[in-house]
This record gives structure tokens, sequence and C-alpha cells, in this order.
């Protein structure tokens, strides 16, 4: 028997109820991928309050590394929450949030001496990275990338590329950000080779340093080693390098934004392992907590100390709940087996992916990195016309199958796949089947 055990059709009635509850009394704002409504969790398998049992390829947008409910983390949780909900880290001092500090100093990429410092969310963390490279290099100039995401928060949102789903209306953004083009060698031009694009994009960030702003005015350059919500795209290792090489010169902090791509998702514990670029700040959160709300900033010791005594940190940052369910996480995401298994689990989604690639010409490009696997739809693969009405219908019928798909994409036409790192063989083939089915559905439709 699968996982995927299907008693109602999807949305049950009881989730139907509950999603126009939650319709009533929150914001369209805060919007929702799909209808389902959940009761429970473990590993890769909801169950829904209707007594469904879904397949969860959304994994939290990549919070769950270790997959929902592992009993180490829950037991470090139950134990902690008998003993201290909160203390706030600015009144004193818990074992637990020293612990997981040393840990991230320890497993972050580098030998150098490293501080970590602790925030509630992702979005945090990157302002808190942008806070601490202005107070350290006393300049305020930020570069970023066409497609990446850094969070809701306004420097963050002013940070993010994509306009139309996260930005309208909420301006005036924030000032001193500069965005460069990303070589998205799938949209690179037609004619030119891979190599050839890296290069031009390579030229284009040198000039922007003349042209747009000056390095000497330049705090930092922030960037996803992998983009997360512009489509699972990796960042050419010529590119990450060079970057790394200019930061160098002028004295600009390098930041990581691992939060999407780090935690072992793609088969290292922190993507710029891949590179071998070591990154000056790393982001880190989603799966560093197991879905407990926990970020960190972590980097080197003499940029971290940077701002002042109560400049960084707030009430809730390194909850004691979160902090020890992040220490265990760490170590169970930090064995050289998971990591390992995160690569075997990218590789059967690849596997699929690309035999899908060959029966349907909606699936334009396969691409990713380790476990973070995407599927870009196209209307035709010589223009690449994004399909973004293709790829939503692509969610809705895979939910209504029991599989939990979301998407991803500059153009919101990227399927992503982010399951939870211990799902079974078994499990990714069952899934793979209902993606399988479901683009059937699809094509059938295009082609009727
Ligand atoms: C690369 C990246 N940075 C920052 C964020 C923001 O994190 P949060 O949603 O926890 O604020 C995200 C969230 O998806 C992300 O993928």
């Amino acid at each position: 028997m699968g996982s995927i055990q299907l008693k109602t059709e999807i949305p049950g009635p009881r989730s139907r109820e509950v999603v126009a509850r939650r319709e009533a009394a929150t914001p369209q704002g805060a919007a929702k991928l799909t209808p389902i409504v959940i009761e429970k969790a473990e590993g890769a398998v909801l169950t829904d309050i209707d007594g469904n049992q879904l397949l969860d390829f959304a994994g939290g947008i990549g919070t769950l590394a270790v997959g929902h409910c592992p009993p180490e983390v829950v037991n470090a949780v139950k134990m902690q929450a008998e003993k201290m909900l909160h203390l706030c880290a600015i009144v004193g001092t818990y074992e637990p949030y020293v612990e997981i500090a040393e840990l991230l100093n320890d497993v972050t990429p580098g030998n150098h001496r490293k501080k970590t410092v602790l925030l509630n969310s992702g979005a945090e963390a990157v302002e808190t990275a942008v806070k601490i490279a202005r107070s350290y290099t006393g300049r305020s100039g930020i570069i970023v990338f066409e497609g990446a995401y850094h969070g809701r928060t306004n420097m963050t949102l002013s940070m993010t590329s994509k306009y139309g789903l996260f930005k309208k209306g909420f301006g005036p953004f924030a000032p001193e950000i500069y965005r460069l083009p990303f070589p998205n060698v799938y949209r690179r031009p037609a004619g030119l080779t891979e190599e050839a694009f890296v290069d031009y994009a390579i030229s284009q960030l040198d000039n922007a340093l003349i042209s747009q702003v000056d390095p000497s005015a330049v705090a930092a350059i922030v960037i996803e080693p992998v983009q997360g919500e512009g489509g699972f795209i990796p960042t050419p290792p010529r590119f990450l390098r060079h970057l790394r090489e200019v930061c160098d010169e002028f004295g600009i902090v390098l930041v990581a934004d691992e939060i999407q791509c780090g935690m072992g998702r793609t088969g290292k514990l922190f993507t710029v392992e891949h590179y071998d670029v070591v990154p000056d700040l790393v982001t880190i959160a989603k799966s560093l907590a197991a879905g407990m709300p926990l970020a960190a900033v972590t980097g080197r010791a003499e940029i971290m100390d940077a701002p002042h005594p109560g400049g960084l940190g707030g009430t809730y940052s390194g909850n004691p709940l979160a902090c020890v369910a992040a220490v265990e996480a760490v170590k169970m995401i930090n064995q050289p087996g998971f990591l390992q298994r995160a690569t075997e689990v990218g590789r059967r989604i690849e596997d699929h992916l690309l035999a899908m690639q060959e029966q349907f010409p909606l699936i334009g490009d396969v691409r990713g990195l380790g476990a973070m696997m995407a599927m870009e739809l196209v209307h035709d693969r010589t223009t690449k016309t994004p399909a973004p009405a293709e790829t939503t219908r692509v969610n809705l019928e895979t939910v209504k199958r029991g599989l939990v798909t979301i998407r991803a994409g500059l153009y919101s036409n990227c399927v992503r796949f982010l399951p939870p790192l211990n799902i079974t063989n078994e499990q990714i083939d069952e899934g793979m089947a209902v993606v399988n089915e479901a683009l059937t559905v699809i094509s059938e439709e295009v082609h009727a």
C-alpha cells in the first residue's frame, strides 16, 4: 500500500469548512497555495482533518530537511518546554542558545573565527546581515541580483526581485540597493554558449561597479548560491568565484543567503561548499530548526562584532524551544549518511523529471542541485514562453491526487520539489507518478 490514502475528494468537507473560516478571518495577502487542512505530519506524510493521507513534496517550502516531527527534535522540544518556554536572550542566557551558536560557528564553511547571531525568520536574518555589513564597512550600498528572493520585510522586499507577486503596492522601498543581472543560463540569448554568457554576466557586474556604484560605497554583495523562489537556478561557479574576488579586492562583505538552499538540501551542509567559495556571512533559517522559528547569521567574528551592543536581536530571537530543536536538527543533517541520502533523493527526482521531459514538451528545463530540483514549464521549447497557468494546474492536479507540490520561478512557471530528505524511494516514485498523471491530464487538454 502506498503512502497516499484518500478517503474523500481533496479538499474534503471538513477542510473546505476550515479554509472558509481562514478566508473570513485572515487577509488574502497572507495567501495559501493549496486548499488542504492538515492535522498531523510524520516524515513525508501529511494527514488532513478529513482523514486523508497525502505526500508532502513542499516540505514547508524547504523547512523540513529532517522530515516532519523527527522524534529527536520532538523530545528535545518537549523536555525544554517543561523547563522553560522563554527568557529573552536580551535578559539573560540559557545554554541551548550558546550551544546552537557554537555548533553553527563550527559547521559553517571556513576555518576562521566565527560568531552567530540568532533571529526569528529568514528575512530578519538577511536584514541583520545587511546591518552587520554596513556597520563593519561604514558603507551603505547593497548589491543583489535579478530573480533573487530575500524576504518580505521592507529592506528584504527591496532586495527581492519579482515585483508583481511580492512588491506591488508596498513602496517606497529602501534605497542604496543595486540589482544586477543574474546569469540564468537556461534563458541566455540564442547562439551564446554558457561560457560566453557567464563571461558577459561577469563583465556586466564589473561594469556596474563603474556605471552604477563605486565599490568603495558597497557594503555587501548578497547572493543565493542556488536561487530559490527564482526557480532553483544554481549560480554558475565562475560567477560566484568572481564575486568572491571582487569582495576581496574591494573590502566588500560577501553574504551567502542559504535560507532555502542550505542545511543539507543540496547534498552538502551549505551549498557554497559545492563551489569552494567561503562567504564572509551566511544567512540560515528554514531547515535549521526542523520547522521551529529560528534563523541565524554566522560569519567572521570581526565582522559580526562590528554592531554596537543592543544593535542586534529581539524579544524572541533564539527562543529556547527553537534552539534545542536546531541543535538536534543540525546534528542529524550534518551526518555523511544524511547528506549522501540528500544527493540520492535529488538524483532520483531528477531521473524522473528527465524521463518526463522526454514525454512532455511542456517541460522546458529540469534543473537544480542535490535535492533542490525543479521543472520549468514553457509553451514552446524554442521561444521558452513561460507557462504559468499550466504550472498552477500541475499544483492543483497533484494536490487533488494526494501529492502536495508548489511553484516557483520569476515567471511563476516552475514546479519545485523540496520533499523531506528522509523520504523513501517508494514515496519518491509514488509522488512522481502523480506528477506524471497531472502532466498527462494537462498536456491532453493543451492538445485537445
Ligand atoms: C533565499 C531566501 N531568503 C530569505 C527568505 C525569507 O525567509 P522567511 O520567509 O523565513 O522570512 C527566503 C524564504 O523563502 C528565502 O528562500
